[in-house]
């Protein structure tokens, strides 16, 4: 999705938005551009095309000012191309506007403006935005020469106030050469503190290289920006205090050291990244501890129903403990796909418990259906890698993930982190509720203290799965199996394949592979099948057998011995609780879809399409 960096300080202005333009090209983007106060004027540069682009256009180089705003933009409304790129000026060329987001009733705006005589030079929703800041300002102004701050955020405010839709906006003007004004409605905005200079950004790793202090913008709240101070105003425009927030991310987790690509470095973390997970709720003597969730005893004992619900990659997390919850803690637990949850009525009461997942923590799904269900009374849990992220802000209770900055496209690590999290979640939940076999809990207290060790086993499957992926990289369609927790793995597996190969690629239960798939299977079709749960796997075999017959090429994933079986290749990763076992036989299959885009020479850290974190509907 679209990116957005600002800087105001007593430094060029334009390394540092392209810097942190480039930071933020993970997220996905077609265009880029950047604008800033030269002069007393506004330069705007921008292409369609990557952010370096932007160092070949003319007039780069003159670029000199100390005050600026920037933007990647992944196209909504009108194609690619330089004139829909933001920044967007208004007519008078006064102010300069980026946006994230989109504004639903942005013809109704072109119309009156158009009627007021204004031209539109682009095919965006934004463009009217700075021209309504521009309608307004005249407004304001009338025939007052003075150039006062006030009026400048007012005429913001009101043309905040005339839209419908999302926003995250940065707003420039030539007449205010020492400010910059933002604002934001259901998109992301953070405002990193620095000395004698501040930073804005949509993400927080575009300016972690520059302050670990952040603001975090409410929706409809405006900051009024200068290189020694920042205001912040509420919706009527009086001025509010907001305190900032250190985070503890470092600069360097950012970077791939050494690696070649995010998304591998991004799985090899995994042993790390599950370790913090685990010891971000672990106390001395082995006990969990989420005593900053507030939610009493009383409350957990009264809980009927457990809903989880999330997007893609998240929600297979939600579908990986979904099992546990209901045998640990004896609760029915749905797992809901966010965007088809908010529109379907679910029955929610006071009784209900809500769990959100998301990694970036800005899902606009996720969010619309954790909004959802607050209206109907139901407590909510957000689970998130992001601190200061929107969801942490609505949820009533959130929990971080501590994976560390997930920068690759295709989630990995915020994957593992997740199952890891709701399982330790799940076990505070059964013991709480005192109806779980003790033994049962103590032995997946164990197993979760093995993950990062087995986790680190797991990585070593890459060699073997790198020389599978070079003979198998051709291949139109794969087909994933398991039965249990290892179809959910299987699901993932495929998902991971899909977005980041291009290749076709279909998750079924083992089970029901006869009532229909199974017809897909043709001599050669490559078919993988995970084998984890030990109560399961001799069904699973079976359905295996039946594809084999069938002149399938078959992988194997599986940490249980099994006799008499014609799979072709066979990865063995280490013995783990079933309950558990997502977290370790999903990273094979990362490995697999990384090496088969490799192979392909695909972008797999950016793939087409594709966004980090998808804030619109
Ligand atoms: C897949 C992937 C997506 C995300 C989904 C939800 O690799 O990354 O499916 O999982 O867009 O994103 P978050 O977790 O940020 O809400």
């Amino acid at each position: 999705m679209c990116g957005i960096v600002g800087y105001i300080g007593n430094k060029k202005a334009c390394p540092i938005l392209i810097a942190g333009l480039t930071s933020l090209e993970y997220r996905g983007y077609d265009s880029a551009g950047i604008s800033t106060i030269e002069n007393d004027t506004l330069s705007v540069l921008k292409d369609k095309g990557r952010v370096k682009n932007l160092k070949n256009l003319s007039g780069f180089n003159s670029l000199q000012g100390t005050v600026g705003i920037a933007h990647t933009r992944w196209a909504t409304h009108g194609k690619p191309s330089k004139i829909n790129s933001h920044p967007h000026m208004d007519n008078s060329k006064t102010f300069s506007v980026v946006h994230n987001g989109i504004i639903e009733n942005f013809h109704e705006l072109r119309n009156f403006l158009t009627s007021k005589g204004c031209t539109f030079y682009s095919e965006t929703d934004t463009e009217v935005i700075p021209n309504l800041i521009s309608y307004y300002y005249n407004e304001i102004k009338g025939t007052d020469a003075s150039n006062n701050i006030f009026d400048f955020l007012t005429a913001v405010k009101r043309a905040c106030d005339k839209l419908n839709g999302s926003y995250a906006i940065e707003v420039i003007s030539k007449d205010f050469p020492n400010y910059i004004i933002t604002a934001k409605k259901n998109s992301p905005l953070v405002i990193g503190k620095g000395h004698t200079e501040n930073y804005i950004a949509s993400d927080i790793p575009a300016i972690l290289e520059y302050t670990k202090d952040f603001y975090f913008l409410e929706d409809d709240e405006f900051a009024v920006i200068s290189k020694d101070n920042i205001k912040f105003y509420n919706k009527s425009l009086n001025e509010i205090s907001k305190n900032f927030k250190q985070i503890s991310w470092s600069p360097t987790a950012i970077n791939k050291n050494g690696f070649e690509d995010y998304m591998l470095k991004e799985i090899f973390e995994q042993p790390d990244s599950v370790r913090n997970t685990i010891n971000s709720r672990l106390t001395e003597n082995g006990k969990y501890d989420f005593s900053d969730l507030n939610l009493s005893n009383e409350y957990l004992q009264t809980i009927n129903k457990i809903y989880i619900v999330a997007c893609g990659t998240a929600m297979h997390a939600g579908l990986a403990v979904k099992n546990t919850f209901e045998k640990l803690c004896k609760i029915t637990t749905q797992v809901e796909i966010a965007s088809e949850f908010r529109y379907r009525n679910p029955l929610i009461d006071i009784n209900t418990l809500c769990i959100f997942i998301s990694q970036s923590g800005e899902t606009a799904d996720t969010l619309a259906a954790l909004d959802l269900c607050k209206n109907a009374g139901a407590k909510t849990i957000a689970i998130t890698n992001v601190l200061g992220s929107s969801i942490t802000r609505m949820a009533d209770n959130y929990m971080l993930t501590h994976a560390g900055p997930e920068i690759a496209v295709a989630s990995t690590k915020a994957y593992t982190a997740q199952v890891t999290l709701l399982t330790m979640f799940s076990i505070h939940l059964a013991e709480i509720l005192g109806i779980c076999d003790k033994n049962l809990i103590e032995d997946l207290k164990y197993n979760i203290l093995c993950l990062p060790d087995k986790l680190q086993k797991c990585l070593n499957t890459n060699k073997i799965i790198k020389d599978f992926a070079s003979k198998t990289f051709t291949e139109k369609d794969i087909f994933f199996l398991g039965r249990g927790i290892d179809y959910t793995t299987a699901q993932e597996g495929s998902l991971k394949l899909k977005e980041i190969s291009y290749i076709h690629s279909e998750a079924y239960p083992a089970g029901e592979l006869k009532h229909g798939p199974i017809a897909l299977i043709e001599p050669g079709t490559t078919v993988i099948t995970i084998i984890t749960d030990e109560s399961l796997s001799a069904k699973s075999v079976s359905n295996a057998q039946e594809v084999i017959t069938r002149g399938a090429k078959t992988l194997l994933i599986t940490n249980i011995e099994l006799s008499n079986n014609n799979f072709d290749t066979i990865i063995n990763i280490p013995k783990i609780h079933p309950f558990i076992s997502s977290i370790l036989a999903i990273v094979p299959l990362q490995l697999l879809a990384y090496h088969i885009a490799k192979n392909k020479n695909l972008d797999v850290d950016k793939p087409r399409n594709l966004a980090k974190s998808v804030t619109v509907e």
